[in-house]
């Protein structure tokens, strides 16, 4: 059974923590699906202040909506489009701390004002991104990008 931890105001010692959680959650789990849901909510009840987070996973042509957690949303971007298009053909992290000035972007839920879409590599390729949205602006901020940027590695060592 998962244990819900309370975490504290020092967001490094809860990011660390987080990764601990997610390592026992998917390292004897083969299934990837299975474990990226539970990737997602992970995050959902971690992260505060976010309505959306969830996967995209490059399926031939296109990224395609993966295991999520929030309001159903778009299930297929084309690279280059979007913030997560963009994300998976420059394999680089997204941070938008505003994304009504973000061209391009795409609404998928009307409260989202900031994201952060970070690529996930498998094998050398761009596996999918997770997305984060929140309904603030500036959400998301550098600690969270590298801590971010270590969950999604757990996932690639782990998925
Ligand atoms: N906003 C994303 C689309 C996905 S939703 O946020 C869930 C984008 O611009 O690519």
């Amino acid at each position: 059974m998962f244990e819900q931890k309370s975490y504290s105001d020092d967001r490094e010692k809860n990011y660390s923590t987080l990764l601990k959680q997610l390592e026992a959650l998917i390292q004897d789990e083969p299934d990837r699906t299975a474990n990226l849901a539970n990737a997602s909510a992970l995050l959902n009840q971690f992260l505060d202040n976010i309505n959306w987070v969830g996967f995209y996973i490059w399926k031939n042509t296109e990224l395609v909506l993966g295991p999520f957690q929030g309001l159903p949303a778009c299930i297929r971007i084309p690279a280059k489009q979007g913030v997560c298009g963009t994300a998976y053909s420059n394999n680089q992290t997204m941070l938008v701390p505003n994304v009504n000035e973000f061209p391009g972007h795409i609404a998928c839920d009307a409260r989202s004002q900031s994201e952060i879409v970070i690529p996930i590599v498998i094998n050398g390729k761009v596996f999918g991104v997770l997305d984060i949205d929140s309904p603030i602006l500036n959400r998301f901020d550098d600690v969270d990008q590298a801590q971010l940027e270590k969950f999604v590695h757990v996932l690639e060592k782990n998925i």
